[in-house]
């Protein structure tokens, strides 16, 4: 009942298309992302899912299709037709997040009888994908996936594996029987077409992409496994996009913007990028760190692997292995660490009395006070 692979003879780098998933609800990062999407939460300054664009741009795929939710309007604004990166993106809305598999379902149309890449667009990884499309596009098998051992395999797609082949695909098990989680990063033919037409929603009521392949894999197609080198992060908890702040603030290199300015009074030390138009008066900064374009630095401490992003204000305050959304302020403040402050928080030292806290934070936020 599965038609034949689409011919691969013929098939190149430059054919191989991609598509990106930006849709969905980031349920677990509230309220940050009620308002805005997960994938653009910037890390190190740069959405999220700019880096997996960049590795695809590098990667030589020239076609891009976008899946968009709730949030295609920012989503479209930050990405565009896809030009600054060099290739043409396609935006394709998806009605609910209605699961993996169902975003490649409505895809239909875009992807053809090509052969493509699907990139999670919340996952990040050190990983580049040029040699895995490479592979892909050399030795045709029907899916190739990408794993990574990791200590908590409940929250991931689950491989077994016995030996080189792939045995079972299980999603979110309670009682995983391997540590092989899936990464965000997969390649299909057009088999995989028909293998999600065969599936029904799973417990969660989503199509699965780890349905569908186990399908391929019981219909005895071709699916084949690369095991992850470098780091990977599925950016979906705080824990997670702090830690990723931090092996991305690790690759900097320190550079000063002709159009920022630092004073006589401040110090610069480590790997500090400040970026255009930011100014750092009497304060000390403490690399890795990222000081986002006009953001205002004043008597304070800006410590280890933290991002400030643009338009911010941190005076007289101390912040360390953190990240600070736009239009963030710190005022009086001593000290913020491991924190995500969302755009336009403003977080302030009150001198009124009685000494209490007041506080205006959104739905299922969290606040941890001494
Ligand atoms: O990160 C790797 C994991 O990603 C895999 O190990 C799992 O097997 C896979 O199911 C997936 O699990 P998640 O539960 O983490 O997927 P999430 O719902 O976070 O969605 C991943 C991305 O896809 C995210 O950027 C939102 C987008 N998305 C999600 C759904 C369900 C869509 O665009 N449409 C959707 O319908």
């Amino acid at each position: 009942m599965f038609a034949r692979a689409q011919s691969a003879a013929t098939a190149s780098v430059m054919e191989l298309k991609a598509l990106v998933l930006a849709g969905g609800k980031g349920t677990r990062l509230r309220p940050i992302t009620h308002t805005s999407a997960k994938q653009l939460i910037p890390i190190a300054n740069k959405p999220i899912l700019f880096y997996g664009l960049e590795a695809i741009a590098r990667a030589g795929i020239k076609q891009v299709g976008v899946i968009v939710g709730d949030t295609r309007a920012e989503i479209e604004s930050a990405v565009g037709d896809g030009s600054r990166f060099g290739f043409k993106a396609t935006y394709i809305p998806q009605e609910a997040p209605l699961g993996l598999a169902h975003a490649v379902k409505i895809s239909k149309k875009f992807v053809g009888a090509h052969p493509f890449l699907m990139f999670l667009g919340d996952n990040l990884l050190k990983e580049s994908l040029t040699p895995l499309v490479k592979d892909f596009s050399a030795k045709k098998p029907n899916a190739q996936i990408l794993v990574a051992r990791v200590p908590n395999p409940r929250q991931f797609g689950v491989v077994e594996m016995d030996g080189d082949r792939v045995v079972r695909l299980v999603e979110k098990p309670e009682e995983p029987k391997s540590d092989l989680a899936l990464v965000g990063v997969y390649m299909f033919d057009s088999s995989i077409f028909e293998a999600i037409a065969s599936i029904r929603p799973s417990a969660r009521g989503e199509l699965e992409i780890t349905d569908a392949i186990q399908r391929l894999v019981d219909k005895k197609r071709r699916v084949t496994v690369k095991h992850i080198d470098g780091w990977w992060k599925d950016t979906g908890k705080l824990e997670d996009l702090l830690e990723v702040n931090r092996l991305i603030l690790d690759t900097l290199s320190a550079s000063v913007d002709p159009t920022a300015s630092v004073d006589e009074k401040s110090k610069i030390e480590g790997r500090v990028v400040v970026q255009e138009g930011a100014h750092v008066v009497h304060s000390t900064i403490r690399g890795p760190a990222i000081i986002g374009k006009n953001a205002k630095i004043v008597r304070s401490f800006v410590g280890p692997y933290t991002s400030i992003y643009f338009n911010t204000s941190v005076e007289d305050s101390e912040v360390e292995h953190s990240i600070l959304l736009e239009e963030a302020r710190l005022h009086n403040i001593r000290r913020i660490q491991d924190s995500l402050i969302g755009q336009r928080v403003e977080v302030v030292q009150s001198h009124s009395m009685p000494a209490a806290y007041r506080i205006m934070v959104g739905d299922s936020s969290r606040v941890e006070v001494p």
